[in-house]
């Protein structure tokens, strides 16, 4: 049996043979992150763990008390007694950001007033679920967040 009937009776065409490693090259993930300064890795399982150098003016809002920023789908607050909150910023109603209260130290959805608190819980809807709450780690100017 010639190849070409070989891989006829297996239901194969050459072209087939020769497409598979150029599709599954296609499916690598990338770990690189767009954003501008900070170093995240999104783990193969999913969990979070980047540094945000505080020291650089991307960052500058987290060094007073009731600062806030979004990097990697994560918002990260500094409440107004200077603690570190990194709460998922997607609201779980239906997906917008949520901003950073610092007079009420809450998270707040503006879409339709969810509100968060500092955990993530939910103060108030519509949102019925609560916002993924990660660690924080401060050390120096490097704020680590991870799950
Ligand atoms: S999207 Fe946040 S309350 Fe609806």
């Amino acid at each position: 049996m010639k190849r070409h009937e070989f891989f006829s009776t297996l239901g194969i065409s050459a072209g087939m043979i020769f497409m598979a490693p150029v599709v599954s090259s296609c499916s690598k993930d990338s770990a690189s992150d767009p954003d501008t300064g900070g170093n995240t890795n999104n783990n193969n399982n999913g969990s979070i763990d980047f540094t945000l150098d505080l020291s650089t003016p991307t960052y500058a809002a987290l060094n007073s008390n009731g600062g806030s920023v979004v990097k990697s789908g994560i918002i990260i607050a500094r409440t107004s007694s200077g603690n570190f909150v990194a709460l998922a910023s997607a609201c779980t109603h239906a997906g917008t950001t949520v901003g950073f209260e610092s007079s009420a130290n809450r998270f707040h959805c503006s879409n339709h007033s969810s509100n968060f608190g500092l955990d993530g819980s939910v103060l108030n809807g519509p949102a019925t679920s609560a916002l993924k709450k990660y660690n924080t780690q401060l050390t120096g100017t490097n704020l680590r967040i991870f799950a």
